[in-house]
């Protein structure tokens, strides 16, 4: 099993150049907020007990990802959604996945991050502005999530290849995947 090519992804989404061009042109007011909306997002998901143990089980873990999804955030906003933004979003889905964090949590944490855009977005434009800046919104969430989602298929499509059962297949696929990509970087460097 592979990743789809990004153009299909991109097709099946629905994502034009309209909407690279609408999101940059939000770049501007989006960008600074960034610090801003991880820590209202970790604030949100910090709510839930189990998935606040987890992201405060590592000391530093939390900063750590402040920075991380801080740099997600940025790059929803900088136009460019190519093969190298695709490998971006896919890695996150198997580090997810290695984490035990499933799919099902994910998809709603997308809403969430969907939830603080608009209200900053409510307060910053004017009404006509609104409906394609939170249709271009949408539309890259939705690419996003689609590219998350695949990483787990091939992360469970892997973990069954090599004998995991049902329940363990996400998360031994994506330690196999993460390992692979490892050996080729290193590969590549020559390492
Ligand atoms: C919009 C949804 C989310 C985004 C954009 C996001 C973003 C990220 C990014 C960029 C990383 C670093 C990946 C890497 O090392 O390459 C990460 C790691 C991680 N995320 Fe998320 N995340 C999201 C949702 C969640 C949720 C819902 C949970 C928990 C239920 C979670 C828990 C974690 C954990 C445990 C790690 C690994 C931390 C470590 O390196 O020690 N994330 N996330």
């Amino acid at each position: 099993m592979e990743h789809d090519p990004v153009d299909a992804l991109l097709a099946r989404v629905g994502f034009r150049p309209e909407h690279a061009e609408q999101l940059v042109r939000l770049r501007p007011l989006m960008h600074p907020l960034a610090h801003e909306m991880a820590l209202a997002f970790y604030d949100h998901l910090g709510q839930d007990p189990s998935t606040r143990a987890l992201l405060w089980k590592e000391p530093g873990r939390v900063e750590r990802l402040y920075g991380n999804f801080e740099q997600w955030y940025r790059q929803l906003f900088d136009g460019v959604y190519d093969e190298a933004y695709a490998e971006t979003r896919w890695r996150i889905g198997v580090v997810h996945a290695r984490h035990g964090v499933r799919i099902s949590a994910l998809i709603p944490a997308v809403g969430q991050v969907y939830a603080l855009a608009l209200e900053h977005l409510l307060f910053a434009l004017r009404p006509l502005d609104l409906p394609p800046a939170l249709e271009a919104l949408n539309k890259v969430l939705t690419l996003d999530t689609t590219l998350m989602a695949e990483s787990y298929e091939l992360a469970t499509a892997a973990g069954l290849e090599h004998g995991a059962d049902w329940e363990t297949a996400p998360q031994q696929g994506a330690e196999w995947l993460l390992g692979q990509a490892k050996r080729r970087s290193a590969f590549v460097r020559g390492g």
